[in-house]
């Protein structure tokens, strides 16, 4: 198995079978080989950086039925909140204070978030911010929409593919949704020039090896700037409420391949990984990881924001957030960068 790191780390395509091996490798050498080789391999692209992300969950009001998501629209006992534009720029106001050049909007799939709405935020905070990336992350919307709010002033969207294989993306969503619209998306949002983030869950429920293996081929035709991953969390108001969560080692696993097959791509340490284990997000770094996403919502809203059971950070105001961050990023050996973290060149 050490061999097909090193392979990796050397720059080498690996077949599916090769991959398929890797995934599954639950031994202790295999893990530490590319957690160093993942280590090295982001310190030539990227030193010893983090870059933050200040994330502002503007909508717990969905209209998808995503089976695993706690904002799911079946989940009656969700509370739903939408953030105004004055409280969001107050975020944004706190957030530029703390030293965050990026925001990252999210939020579910609301309706009330017209394109009007989102261009009016969206070019407020390009004003007030001209030196700030602005992420978005509404899902998916139409192409005329993705070129009006990147007129306005996007920089980045982020919309995780969530599966690349049919039958798993099929089981994980209602029917109304589809791959082939998620991915006509993300090609898309490439296409108008944004900075693109795809990315999916790591042990969704009938999730297979070969699953993942299509995971990482499409993400190798997309070639996004940053890839999102994190466990998959049950929620105990969702049909997987009784499911088996994602592991740290496997989460883990992948990080590591990927930072070895995107040298340079954007990676975070998600919040799921960070909420799964208490070292989630240090171990991920020190295994490739380059980006955190300190949450800048307001601390009313944060328990609303529930996408899966027990989610960290939800009690914090940003700033202690942005400190217990900046903590752990320097117990793992690596520093702040008050950059705003744009994607290098290959
Ligand atoms: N566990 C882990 N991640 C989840 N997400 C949604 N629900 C869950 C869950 N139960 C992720 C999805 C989505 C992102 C915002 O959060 O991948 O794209
Ligand atoms: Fe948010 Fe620690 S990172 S409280």
């Amino acid at each position: 198995m050490t061999e097909l790191v090193d392979r990796l780390y050397c720059g080498e395509r690996l077949s599916d079978s090769e991959l398929a091996a890797l995934i599954a490798a639950d031994d202790k050498e295999t893990a530490d080989l590319l957690r160093s080789r993942a280590d090295s391999m982001r310190q030539r692209y990227y030193g010893k950086k983090v870059f933050l992300r200040g994330l502002i969950e503007i909508s717990s009001c969905c209209k998808n039925n995503c089976l695993y998501c706690g904002i799911r629209c079946g989940n009656s006992e969700a509370e739903r909140y939408r953030l105004s534009k004055e409280d969001i720029l107050s975020c944004c106001q706190q957030g530029y204070e703390l030293g965050f050049r990026t925001f990252v909007l999210q939020g579910g799939e609301d309706p009330y978030f017209t394109d009007d709405v989102m261009c009016g935020i969206i070019s407020e905070i390009r004003r007030l911010y001209p030196d700030c990336a602005i992420t978005l992350s509404l899902g998916e919307r139409s192409r005329e929409s993705y070129q009006r709010m990147k007129n306005a002033g996007a920089d980045r969207y982020l919309l995780r593919h969530e599966a690349a294989s049919e039958r798993l993306y099929r089981s994980l969503h209602p029917s109304e949704m589809s791959l082939s619209n998620r991915k006509n998306c993300l090609f898309t949002l490439r296409e108008l020039g944004y900075q693109v983030g795809a990315g999916f869950m790591v042990g969704a429920p009938g999730q297979t090896v070969s699953d993942l293996i299509a995971d990482l081929r499409f993400l190798e035709e997309l070639r996004p700037h940053m890839i999102g991953i994190g466990p998959f969390v049950p929620h105990h108001c969702t049909p997987f409420a009784n499911e088996r969560g994602g592991t740290l080692e496997l989460t883990l696993r992948l990080l590591g391949l990927l930072r070895l097959m995107f040298p340079n791509v954007l990676l975070p340490a998600t919040t799921a990984l960070g909420t799964i284990s208490p070292t989630g997000r240090e171990q991920g770094l020190k295994t490739g990881c380059n980006v955190v996403m300190p949450n800048l919502s307001p601390v009313r809203v944060r328990k609303k924001y529930d996408l899966y059971d027990n989610k960290i950070c939800t009690g914090e105001e940003a700033a202690e957030c942005r400190g217990c961050l900046q903590r752990r990023i320097e117990s793992a050996g690596y520093f702040v960068s008050a950059e705003r973290g744009d994607c290098i060149e290959k």
